[in-house]
């Protein structure tokens, strides 16, 4: 099954993505997590990529695009994508890669929420530097406070969510992603809506039951 999530920053793409990949048993391919493994890494894709993602602007389509393609290659028994495709460029050479395979995308879900929700979203948001699991300092607290349940290490605000860097990551949203949601429609394919103004546990429930239909229409 190859899915894509799609929502601005801090809708809980990355938080819906892991528990999509556990239940339905495909590769969770987060483009930031991606990006920050290579920087973490210290490669010239990590490098090249640094002062966008510092500022809050998007990486060039040119790099996301190869760096994207890869990681579904590897990706055999299907995959969800979380933060790609984020303009309509990249969506377009997705179309066109996965056509040339003979695959297809066979669920898009948007997750929709405010640009008032998401401040605080972001700027509570803790997450471990060994596993990259994702907390959150009121919404989704780890059971020591700043201590990663799963492997112990301590948690670390990411460098991009200072409420500058998020304006400008939201200003980004609105400006090139917001639309790929529009390429798609126009395209014929069904977008399933989910709003994730609620909480956790209940945007899960909504996708999952979603994707339930889905999965037993596609066998
Ligand atoms: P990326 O890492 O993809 O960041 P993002 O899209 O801005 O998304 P986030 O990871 O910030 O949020 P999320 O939606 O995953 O929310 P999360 O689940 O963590 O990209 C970072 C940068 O890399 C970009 O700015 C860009 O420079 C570059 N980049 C990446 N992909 C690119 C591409 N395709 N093209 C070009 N450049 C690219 O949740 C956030 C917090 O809220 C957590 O603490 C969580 O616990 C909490 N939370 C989640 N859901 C809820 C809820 N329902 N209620 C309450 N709290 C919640």
């Amino acid at each position: 099954m190859r899915l894509i999530l799609l929502g601005p920053p801090g809708a809980g793409k990355g938080t819906q993505c892991k528990r999509i990949a556990d239940r339905y048993e495909i590769a969770h391919l987060s483009s930031g997590d991606i990006l920050r493994a290579e920087r973490a890494a210290g490669t010239e894709l990590g490098q090249k990529a640094q002062s966008y993602m510092d500022s809050g602007r998007l990486v060039p389509d040119g790099i996301i695009i190869s760096m994207m393609i890869d990681a579904m290659i590897k990706a055999v028994g299907g995959y969800v994508l979380d933060g790609f495709p984020r303009t309509v460029v990249q969506a377009d050479q997705l179309d066109k890669s996965l056509a040339e395979a003979g695959e297809e995308i066979v669920g898009i879900v948007n997750l929709r929420v405010s640009d008032d929700r998401i401040a605080g979203r972001l700027t509570g948001r803790r997450s471990c530097p060994q596993c990259g699991a994702v907390y959150h300092i009121e919404n989704l607290k780890p059971r020591v406070e700043n201590i990663c349940d799963k492997d112990g290490q301590k948690l670390v605000q990411r460098a991009d969510d200072t409420p500058e860097v998020v304006a400008n990551r939201l200003k980004a949203y609105h400006e090139q992603t917001a639309a790929v949601v529009g390429y798609y429609e126009g395209r014929g394919k069904a977008v399933i809506d989910v709003d994730a103004a609620g909480g956790i546990e209940k945007v899960t429930a909504s996708i999952f039951s979603k994707l339930d239909v889905l999965c037993s229409q596609v066998g």
